[in-house]
C-alpha cells in the first residue's frame, strides 16, 4: 500500500489531522489498534478551548459541536470555605471555552473520516512499526488479520498517544524525555444527573482536590483526588458522593444531585515532554509527545496546536513546495507545549494536597487569597485556561 501521510493512531489527533490534510487534497492512511467503538467510548476530555473548537470547524466537523456544546464564560474556584469566580471572558477580551465531550468529538470525526475518499482507516492493527523515517524512506509495517502488511509513505505522523509505537521507534540517543509523576490520581465518575453548578468548580480542600464538571445540562462528570494505591472497587457510588460533598462548600454540596454512575475510573497524573517532536520524516503529535496533569483541561487542547502546525506545514510542502514550516514544526509546537506544561503543573500544585504537612495547605490558601485579590492574578489564570494563542507566523 502507498499513501502520502501514514498516521499511527485514530484518536482525536490522528483523525483531525487526516481531515485537515484531506481538505487540502492530501491522502492519508490511519492505523488504529482498537475498534471504532472502543475509541469512541473512552471517557476523557470535556473542555475545548476556542483553538480546538476552531480546528473542528476548519476540519468541517463542527456542526453538532456548535449545536450541542455549552459555551462557558467562567470557572469557579473554592477554597477555605470561599467561592470565587474567574470571569474568563471579561479578563480575556471575550474568550470562552466549550463543554463538549471527547466521546462526541471523536464520533463526529469518525463520521467524517470514514466518508472521506482521501482517508483510509485500518482498525485493529497489531505490531505497528515505523521504519526508514531517518533515511527519507518512511514505511509502516504492521499486522492485520494475521497478515504482515507494509505501507510506504512520504511522512509519518505519530498520533498514537503516550504508550504508542511511534515515539518508541526513535533511537534513544536522539530523544530527551522529561517526566514528573504526581503522588496521586483522579477518580472520575460520570452520571446522568444535572450538574451541581452552571460552571465548572475546581475545589481546593484539606481532604484533597475535587472537580465538578459536566457533559450537558443532564450529565455530570466529577473527579476526586485519590491516593495512588486506591482501587476502583473500593469506591462505591455512595462513598464517592459522600467524599465529594465533604470537599465542597456546604451551600454547594447542598445542591448536589446524586445518582448511579455510568462510568468510574482512576487516572494517574503525569507531566511528560519528549524533545524534539520531529525525527527525519516522523512527526510526533499530541499525547505521543506530551502529557499534562488534567487540572487545567489542557491535554487535548495542546494536541490541537500540534495538529494545526503540522497540517499547515504539510499543506505548505505539498501545495507550495515549501519545507520551512516543516523545519520549524518541533520548535514551534514545543514552545506552546512547555507553556501548557507549566500552567498545568502550577494549577495542579496550588489545588491538590501533596502531603500531610499543614503548612503546605496554608501556603496554598495564601496564594489563592492573593490571586483572587489581584486582577493580574485572576487574569493569569483566565488567559491560560482559555488557551494561549497559536503562533501567528504559521
Ligand atoms: P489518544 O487519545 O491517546 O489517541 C491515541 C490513539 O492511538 C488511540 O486511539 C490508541 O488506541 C491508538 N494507538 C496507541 N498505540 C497504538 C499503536 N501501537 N498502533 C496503532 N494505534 C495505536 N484534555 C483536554 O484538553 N481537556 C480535558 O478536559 C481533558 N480531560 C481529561 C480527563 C482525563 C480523565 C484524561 C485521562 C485525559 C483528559 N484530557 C483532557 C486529555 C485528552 O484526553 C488527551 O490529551 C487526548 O486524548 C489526546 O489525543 P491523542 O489523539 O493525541 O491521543
Ligand atoms: C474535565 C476534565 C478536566 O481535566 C478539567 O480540568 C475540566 C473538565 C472533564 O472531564 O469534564
Amino acid at each position: 500500500m502507498q499513501t502520502q501521510v501514514g498516521i499511527i493512531g485514530g484518536g482525536p489527533s490522528g483523525l483531525c489531522l487526516a481531515r485537515l490534510l484531506s481538505l487540502a487534497g492530501i491522502r492519508s492512511i490511519i492505523l488504529e489498534r482498537q475498534t471504532r467503538e472502543y475509541v469512541e467510548a473512552r471517557i476523557r476530555a470535556g473542555i475545548l478551548e476556542q483553538g480546538m473548537a476552531d480546528l473542528m470547524r476548519r476540519a468541517k466537523v463542527g456542526e453538532r459541536m456548535d449545536k450541542e456544546g455549552l459555551l462557558h464564560d467562567g470557572i469557579v474556584l473554592t477554597f477555605d470555605g470561599r467561592e470565587e469566580r474567574i470571569d474568563m471572558a471579561a479578563l480575556t477580551g471575550g474568550k470562552q471555552v466549550m463543554v463538549y465531550g471527547q466521546t462526541e468529538l471523536t464520533k463526529d470525526l469518525y463520521d467524517a473520516v470514514l466518508a472521506d475518499d482521501n482517508i483510509t482507516v485500518i482498525f485493529e492493527t497489531r505490531d505497528v512499526h515505523p521504519t526508514g523515517f531517518l533515511d527519507g524512506r518512511p514505511q509502516l509495517d504492521f499486522v492485520k488479520d494475521g497478515q504482515q502488511t507494509r505501507i510506504t509513505c512520504d511522512y509519518i505522523a505519530g498520533c498514537d498517544g503516550y504508550h504508542g509505537a511511534s515515539r518508541a521507534a526513535v533511537p534513544r540517543t536522539m530523544i530527551t524525555e522529561y517526566e514528573r509523576i504526581y503522588p496521586f490520581g483522579w477518580l472520575g465518575l460520570l452520571s446522568e444527573t444535572p450538574p451541581v453548578h452552571e460552571e465548572l468548580i475546581y475545589a481546593n480542600h484539606k481532604r484533597g482536590f475535587a472537580l465538578c464538571s459536566m457533559r450537558s445540562h443532564t450529565r455530570s462528570r466529577y473527579y476526586l483526588q485519590v491516593g495512588l494505591d486506591e482501587k476502583i472497587e473500593d469506591w462505591s457510588d455512595e462513598r464517592f458522593w459522600d467524599e465529594l460533598k465533604k470537599r465542597l462548600p456546604e451551600h454547594i454540596a447542598a445542591n448536589l444531585v446524586t445518582g448511579p454512575s455510568i462510568e468510574k475510573s482512576i487516572a494517574p497524573l503525569r507531566s511528560f515532554v519528549a524533545e524534539p517532536m520531529r525525527f527525519g520524516n516522523l512527526f510526533l503529535v499530541g499525547d505521543a509527545a506530551h502529557i499534562v496533569p488534567p487540572t487545567g483541561a489542557k491535554g487535548l487542547n495542546l494536541a490541537a496546536s500540534d495538529m494545526y502546525y503540522l497540517s499547515t506545514a504539510l499543506i505548505a510542502h505539498y501545495n507550495e513546495g515549501r519545507d520551512d514550516l516543516l523545519d520549524r514544526y518541533s520548535e514551534t509546537a514545543l514552545r506552546r507545549v512547555w507553556a501548557a506544561v507549566r500552567f498545568s503543573w502550577w494549577f495542579t500544585s496550588i489545588m491538590h494536597k501533596f502531603n500531610e504537612d499543614p503548612i503546605e495547605h496554608k501556603i496554598q490558601l495564601a496564594e489563592l487569597d492573593y490571586l483572587m485579590s489581584s486582577t493580574a492574578g485572576k487574569t493569569t489564570i483566565a488567559e491560560n485556561y482559555v488557551g494561549l494563542p497559536f503562533d501567528p507566523t504559521f
